[in-house]
């Protein structure tokens, strides 16, 4: 039995236009006006509203032990509020510590993803260390179809690698081809700053930015695109949060390094005096790189409108407030994070494309068509094509709530965001050709997301 959506109006990264789209065994095998409608066929109708390639986030924490806890979710809970806020495709970051082995912890990151997970997704492969055994492993793991690493350079003594791990890691990455993703903050510095603050009796989690200010990440920047340039490698710099770092990571562009660059939702939309509340109030809103002066929000939008900033991720990484009170007493214990899987989609639709003049296929291409494209997943994923996974996601414009821990689907305990007015939601959301959500719930088949093998291309 196939399925039709009728009558929306398609919008791509590159295209939009009128019409119906037929699906059969999973992909999308014809798109026109006023198609044939074979018996048994179940009819969607779009009409009134946006059709959009099924978003895709590439920087998520589902399973993640960091900082002496757990990052609070499971797949089946993030993957639920993924697809009812139009993300039908994550990718996780598989984090070893420097302790851990390498294929191990990608086998586990498996594990619990494998039947879990309502949608589709991939891993980023972290590496902690290199030593002689790193080598084989991720060849490995990239024979496996991840084909994407993740490195921290921060994190000093948990996740973080040092200048000779990442120019190996590159190196390697290189002769793989296979692209680098890299947290780039300046760990000694921050861990100097950090020791230098608390000595001081700077202990609250308005501390936490001047702890790791914009230099800090700034040079962070300039080493990785400079490793990246050395080594011949690609890169992709997560969660950029501020103008210095963007200066830096444009001017290794404007030399030639193949560098990509992504930011994250908070950074568009929250600022440092969000940490400076009180209490566990401010702890909510610790990350790294931190929430930054406000005056950095409009220099990341101009670079997403303009596409220097390439991609839109959330960083996803839930604690809730017993976690986050771990450091009532030191600003350096408070775990890291903030959820916002569910939340990408309409906020950045509402405080991007309604309110702040995104071009609508910028965004899709930043929240879906660009990730899918650097990532190994295009055209299967990020388009609407004949061919192409049916991963839609049919946006009602006219949606108006607003977004509260109360009925987020998300199982956290606050949300980042409560309060943010959105103006649109997905009404239908598929997976390879299934409704998995309908107006803001769940109504899909658990455990029906596949990890997606990827091919080396760089
Ligand atoms: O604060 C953050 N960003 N937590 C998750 C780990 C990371 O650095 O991405
Ligand atoms: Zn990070
Ligand atoms: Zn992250």
């Amino acid at each position: 039995m196939g399925m039709l959506i009728k009558g929306g109006e398609i919008v791509t990264a590159e295209s939009r236009l009128r019409g119906d789209i037929f699906i059969e065994d999973e992909t999308i095998s014809a798109i026109g006006s006023d198609l044939a409608v074979p018996p048994g066929t179940e009819v969607i109708d779009a009409t009134g509203k946006l059709i959009f390639p099924g978003f895709i986030d590439p920087h998520v924490h589902i399973h993640l032990p960091f900082m002496a806890t757990f990052a609070k979710d499971n797949h089946a809970a993030a993957s639920a509020a993924a697809l009812t806020g139009g993300t039908t495709t994550f990718i996780e970051m598989a984090c070893p510590s420097r302790k851990d082995d390498t294929l191990d912890t990608y086998h586990t990151w498996k594990q619990l993803a494998e039947g879990n997970s309502a949608c589709d997704y991939a891993f980023h492969m972290g590496v902690a260390r290199y030593d002689a055994n790193t080598e084989e492993q991720l060849r490995e793991v990239v024979k496996d179809g991840t084909t994407s690493f993740k490195i921290f350079l921060s994190y000093k003594n948990f996740f973080g690698v040092d200048d000779e791990e990442m120019f190996r890691t590159l190196k390697l990455a290189a002769k793989l081809g296979v692209i680098t993703t890299a947290h780039c903050e300046n760990a000694e510095l921050v861990s100097q700053l950090q020791q230098q603050l608390l000595a001081e009796g700077k202990i609250g989690p308005e501390w936490h930015e001047p702890s790791r200010p914009e230099a800090v990440e700034a040079e962070g920047t300039t080493r990785f695109a400079t490793f990246v340039e050395q080594t011949g490698a690609t890169g992709y710099v997560v969660h950029l949060s501020c103008a210095p770092a963007l200066r830096a990571a444009v001017d290794a562009k404007i030399r030639g390094v193949k560098l990509h660059i992504e930011s994250v939702l908070p950074h568009f939309l929250l600022d440092k005096s969000y940490a400076e509340r009180d209490g566990v109030e401010g702890m909510k809103y610790i990350m790294s790189p931190p929430l930054r002066n406000k005056r950095n929000q409009e220099v990341l939008w101009n670079a997403l409108k303009t596409g220097l900033i390439e991609t839109v991720g959330t960083d996803h990484c839930p604690f809730d407030t017993e976690q986050k009170l771990m450091g009532a007493k030191a600003f350096t214990q408070i775990p890291n994070g903030i959820p916002g899987i569910e939340d990408r989609v309409n906020l950045m639709h509402t405080y991007g494309v309604k309110r702040g003049g995104l071009d609508i296929h910028r965004f899709v291409d930043a929240l879906s068509t660009r990730a899918a494209k650097l990532f190994g997943l295009y055209p299967r994923k990020g388009t609407i094509a004949v061919g192409s996974d049916a991963d839609l996601v049919v946006y009602d414009t006219k949606y108006r709530g607003t977004i509260s821990a109360a009925t987020q689907r998300g199982i956290n305990n606050y949300n980042g965001f409560e309060g943010f007015a959105i103006e649109g939601r997905p009404s239908v959301v598929t997976v390879r050709g299934k409704v998995q959500a309908r107006d803001g719930a769940f109504v899909g088949e658990a455990g029906r997301g596949r990890l997606l093998r990827r091919e080396p291309q760089y």
